[in-house]
């Protein structure tokens, strides 16, 4: 249809968009209606205002450093793996409570576009090579479905952690049909519930939408703060309450050690009397590009490295650690009537973060330009904006050789996030639970390996050995399968049993 009587070139020239349309004429019918149908669904107003603002917070922000307005988690907010030894197990208990109770969901966050890694699929669908050549999206099901187990078993009740599942316009449909070819893999398919986050065109520096084709416009995830808006508007709030959802463990999908709905952390919360919480590890090189979690002017709020000047950055506390040392890992708890009021009331407020960009652009001519600096602006909201509307507060710090390893960036020479440090990370971790549960490996000559592991030659790992989460959920359970036993890597513990992957020629 011709774009003027629909009323669409007058929408767009009034929003300063009509450029979208110079192209019209060379269209073919189909790229039109496509064209028509991305343009109807289009608030130019509201995008030219997130623009605005985005713009000028970022401009007033680049020049204040928060130094001065910054203090550290208090002790008593801050619980920690380390440190709390002793009330860790009473905190699983209570997570594990709640879990029985089917009050906890876990909520993912898989709506990113990878583009670090590179892949054409979502993250999620990643193999990093692993013995059993696991997907990221299939160890956190099988993580879930054994916490599902652990509940049901202690407390002799059937119980489910729902999974909410966060895509975006790209990722959707491949993801929902991996879950549907793999059967859910094993989880009831009506405790998955998908839902897509929203896109925003990304703009050139005076606020021009970008096209990437003649007849696209260049479009991109509103980021991973996009969260509280979809929630909104797809139904999930609703979906949560009618299952009597109180409690909600929100991560990313790309962190292959997560503990998904961490019965710990959600006790250590609930105990605390907490509605948001933030999982954290130690940042111990003050230089490491990586938020902060700390108060702000009495809010809390994560501080980016680029924030805040070295001096700070390299602050220590009298313990000798550094004082912002809470690092942001984009792993939270959420209580119910929290979440409610952010998606509600608080999510209109945030304000979208600018992400300078090199975006492909078609330009005047028609022709396609790659630039070789950036060009434009993506706008994105981040999960943990919401912070500064928590009225209680708490803080877990974990430890991030058992926590944390995400994957970001494609395997390279010493890449730091790569397919190689996430398998390494996840295989040394199994490694150190087979040990502690009185395990031993021995080499091709019989001897006892050495317990610390090393990497090789940079790729390869010298003690493989995994374990199935339907088997171990966090290193439980494995005493009556390894104690006092001498294993030859590759070890392989799954629902079948024990096997030595290399001595059968695997
Ligand atoms: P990252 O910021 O690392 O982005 O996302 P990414 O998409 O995975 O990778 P790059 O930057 O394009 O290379 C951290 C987490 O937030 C999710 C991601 O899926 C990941 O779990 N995310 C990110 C969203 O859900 N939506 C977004 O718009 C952005």
């Amino acid at each position: 249809m011709d774009p003027s009587v629909s009323g669409l070139t007058q929408r767009l020239a009034e929003a300063g968009q009509s450029h979208l349309l110079q192209f019209w004429g060379e269209l073919s019918p189909e790229q039109q209606a496509n064209l028509t149908h991305d343009l109807q669904g289009m608030d130019f107003k509201e995008i030219n205002g997130f623009f605005k603002n985005a713009m000028e917070v970022s401009s007033s922000s680049k020049h204040e450093k928060m130094d001065a307005r910054m203090e550290p988690v208090p002790r008593e907010v801050l619980g920690s793996v380390s440190r709390d030894r002793g009330s860790l197990k009473e905190w699983e208990q209570a997570g594990l409570h709640h879990i029985s109770q089917s009050k906890v969901a876990a909520l993912l966050l898989a709506g990113g576009q990878g583009t670090r890694l590179g892949v054409s699929y979502p993250k999620g669908m990643y193999d990093v090579g692993l013995p059993s050549h696991k997907t990221l999206f299939q160890i956190q099901a099988e993580r879930i479905l054994k916490l599902q187990q652990l509940a049901e078993q202690q407390h002799k009740i059937k119980c489910c952690i729902p999974w909410y599942i966060m895509t975006s316009g790209r990722t959707m449909e491949s993801t929902k049909d991996f879950f549907s070819r793999h059967k859910y893999f094993g989880l009831e398919q009506s405790n998955i519930v998908f839902f897509q986050q929203g896109m925003l065109p990304a703009m050139d520096y005076n606020g021009k939408i970008i096209l990437e084709s003649k007849g696209k416009l260049s479009m991109a995830p509103d980021g991973n703060g996009g969260l509280y808006r979809a929630l909104g508007n797809q139904g999930i709030m609703e979906d949560m309450e009618r299952r009597g959802i109180q409690f909600i463990h929100v991560y990313c999908v790309d962190n292959i050690l997560v503990k998904v709905a961490d019965p710990t952390f959600v006790g250590f919360c609930v105990q605390k009397g907490a509605d948001c919480g933030a999982k954290v590890v130690e940042k111990t090189n003050p230089t490491e590009a990586v938020g902060v979690v700390c108060k702000v002017d009495g809010h809390y709020q994560v501080v980016e490295y680029s924030e805040i000047t070295l001096a700070t950055a390299e602050k220590r506390s009298s313990d000798g650690r550094l004082m912002f040392n809470a690092g942001n890992v984009a792993n939270h708890f959420f209580s119910f009537p929290f979440l409610r009021d952010v998606v509600q009331k608080y999510e209109p407020k945030l304000q979208h973060h600018v992400a300078q960009k090199k975006i492909p652009f078609v330009d005047s001519q028609g022709h396609l330009i790659k630039p070789d600096k950036p060009n434009g602006i993506k706008m994105e909201k981040f999960v943990f904006d919401i912070f500064q509307f928590a009225k209680t507060f708490a803080v877990y710090e974990v430890l991030r050789e058992d926590e944390f390893s995400p994957l970001k960036n494609a395997d390279s020479q010493d890449g730091k996030d790569t397919p190689s440090t996430a398998k390494h990370a996840l295989i040394s971790l199994h490694h150190r639970w087979v040990l502690n549960a009185g395990g031993h490996f021995i080499d091709e000559n019989g001897r006892r390996v050495p317990a610390i592991p090393s990497l090789k030659d940079g790729t390869d790992l010298p003690i493989k050995c995994e374990v199935c989460p339907l088997v171990s959920y966090g290193g439980e359970g494995l005493e009556e399968l390894v104690k006092g036993r001498e294993f030859h890597p590759t070890l392989m513990i799954d629902e079948h049993g024990v096997h030595e992957l290399v001595k059968n020629g695997v």
